[in-house]
């Protein structure tokens, strides 16, 4: 192990310059992170690393894990509840894994990870095998985002909750700055950062129930020496206010705890003039407590609890408690369709509503 230098550095960390998440809800403070130390490195790349607080009052330590960043406020937290996804294995053969799976149970942490991983590694990737680019619902999503932003912006871009990468890969190769996907799901930016190293993806497919099928194909992206993808939490981005001139929320807002958190940590870290594309069916699941929704329940008032009105008054109402000020919104569409394919014989099919919102002072 020896301490780094300049050149160690990797381009992500010299222009994001990330922030203590610690220090900030502490102290309020947008303390720097060093890089403390390089265990393994290869090229630009740190492997295993750790980073460290700038503040000599904090000094807490973030590690990088399989070049992977972990820059979450509880780290002892994160570690301890995505252990199993951090320390897996990913040596062994397709025939040893569907054994595995089978002496497993149904809902088991081992068949909850992989079917996680086929589901949004199918969506983003599959078609590629076959060369048909734009059959990607995510990259057919992203499409008509882009097209709807209005003036392209130029600077770099975040895409938040970006699971196994496919949305972050396309950004790339549409702007011209530096693009980072972050996601709190340790095994989908392990898939995503293997992707982005080697050019090529394997994943085991879900046929049906325990049955999968395994995967492994080249896939091609343009300027992917603009990519990188780190372990960050939706609700305490670790960055300045004002580093990014667009930031992404695909289908993101109704999977996190305080959806009205993620909504201000992406306002802080937009730049002034920066976008905001959002979208979501408002599907609101297990990791949102009902009074955290935005609508959703509530049918008797003047919303009728539908979330797309809710949010809407929220970014231009100024009475209302709890205004999102300094945010203007540029175009909305509804019913976008979004597929989720669980398995050969299930697909759900979703209406997003989406939202491109411009940061103004
Ligand atoms: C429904 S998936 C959408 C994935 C991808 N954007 C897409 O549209 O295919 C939601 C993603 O958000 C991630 N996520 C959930 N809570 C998060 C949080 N607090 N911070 C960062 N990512 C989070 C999940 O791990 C998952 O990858």
């Amino acid at each position: 192990m020896h301490k780094c230098d300049d050149k160690l550095k990797t381009l992500h960390f010299e222009r994001l310059s990330p922030i203590c998440p610690c220090c900030k809800r502490i102290y309020g403070k947008e303390s720097e992170l060093a890089i403390g130390s390089v265990v393994k490195e290869k090229q630009s790349d740190i492997i295993e690393g750790i980073l460290i607080c700038s503040n000599k009052e904090c000094l807490r330590e973030y590690p990088i894990i399989d070049s992977i960043p972990i820059i979450v406020d509880d780290l002892r937290y994160y570690i301890s509840h995505n252990i199993f996804s951090i320390m897996k294995r990913t040596d062994l053969s397709a025939v040893t894994e569907s054994l595995i799976g089978d002496c497993c149970e149904n809902d088991s942490i081992y068949n909850s990870y992989r079917y996680y991983i086929s589901v949004y590694a199918f969506d983003h990737y599959e078609n590629l095998k076959n060369g048909e680019k734009d059959k990607s619902s995510i990259a057919k999503i992203l499409n008509i985002a882009i097209q709807n932003l209005g003036n392209k912006t130029s600077g770099s871009i975040i895409d938040i909750g970006c699971s196994v990468g496919r949305s972050t890969f396309e950004l790339a190769d549409k702007f011209e700055d530096i693009v980072l996907g972050v996601d709190l799901n340790f095994g989908m930016l392990r898939l995503a950062k293997k992707i982005l190293n080697e050019k090529k993806i394997t994943y085991n497919r879900r046929r049906v129930r325990l049955v999968y099928d395994y995967e492994n194909f080249p896939v091609n992206f343009a300027k992917t020496e603009n990519i990188d993808f780190w372990a960050c939490d939706a609700l305490s981005l670790p960055f300045k206010s004002s580093t990014f001139s667009l930031a992404l929320s695909l289908n993101v807002l109704d999977c996190v705890a305080s959806p009205y958190d993620h909504l201000i940590s992406i306002r802080n870290i937009v730049n002034q003039n920066g976008k905001i594309i959002i979208t979501t069916p408002y599907d609101w699941g297990n990791a949102t407590a009902i009074p955290s929704w935005i609508g959703g329940h509530s049918q008797r008032s003047e919303y009728k609890g539908l979330s797309e009105l809710i949010l809407k008054d929220l970014v231009e109402n100024k009475n209302h408690p709890m205004y999102l000020s300094n945010l203007k919104i540029i175009s909305e569409i509804d019913d976008i369709s979004w597929n989720v394919r669980l398995h050969d014989r299930s697909t759900i099919n979703y209406q997003l509503h989406m939202m491109v919102l411009e940061k103004v002072i």
